[in-house]
């Protein structure tokens, strides 16, 4: 008896903006480089550009709305609902915009995925790209990490570094690292797909070997 093929691997994607990094996801899994489908796109924020993005690559959008809620917990518990109803296989992270209660990261350990656009555990937090700046660094970049409940300090999987140039400023470098975001953050959910990567007591492994505290460390002449 011939077995079925294996179902793509559901992914739903959870944004709060401009959703570039779930385009470049969306491209990657519509072009078979990996064994994926975006499932659903759901945004924190209405009328976000990540939305129309999402529609027009046909894929399924819900907005929770987190100004509805009167606390966190209740946001989340309304996020967890409309994530589930798609019984995902890994939750990706791309520029979603809140900070999540222990429970919503617990409740998917191991399978949350975010990026976040410094070299971690350098510049947690926002502005990263100007406290880059401001700090005279040579190297910025960007790096894809597991969820733990410690905010933008779960372990490493892969990060990009891009060099800092003499004339940049805080949007010049940005868009450079948005380029590297663009081509790690697929990269990351193929292994995680594959089976390649998992979270184990807190530590990233990939091929069962365990990750250093870098993750994966790119430069942009390896990944071009
Ligand atoms: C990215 O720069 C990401 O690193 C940060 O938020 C931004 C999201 O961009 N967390 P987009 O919505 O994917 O275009």
């Amino acid at each position: 008896m011939k077995s079925e093929p294996a179902e793509p691997a559901r992914i739903v994607v959870l944004i709060s903006g401009s959703g570039s990094n779930m385009q470049a996801i969306a491209e990657s899994c519509i072009k078979k480089e990996m064994d994926g489908e975006i499932v659903a796109v759901i945004s924190n924020r209405p009328a976000v550009a990540g939305l129309d993005r999402a529609e027009k690559l046909g894929i399924a959008t819900d907005i929770v709305d987190h100004t509805e809620f009167a606390s966190r917990e209740e946001f989340d518990v309304n996020l967890i609902r409309a994530i589930d109803e798609h019984s995902p296989d890994i939750i990706i992270l791309a520029g979603f915009m809140r900070i999540l209660t222990p429970d919503f990261v617990r409740r998917y350990k191991g399978k949350l995925v975010n990026i976040h656009p410094s070299l971690l555990p350098k510049y947690k937090g926002l502005n990263t790209h100007k406290r880059a700046l401001e700090a005279g660094d040579k190297k910025h970049g960007v790096t894809v990490h597991f969820v733990s409940e410690d905010l933008d300090g779960g372990p490493n999987i892969i990060q990009a570094v891009v060099p800092v140039l003499d004339d940049d400023n805080a949007q010049t470098l940005q868009v450079r690292v948005q380029a590297q975001e663009h081509i790690i953050f697929p990269i990351a959910v193929k292994w995680f797909i594959e089976g390649r990567l998992s979270m184990i007591k807190g530590d990233a492994y990939f091929d069962n070997q365990a990750l250093p505290e870098t993750g994966l460390q790119l430069s942009p002449e390896s990944i071009s």
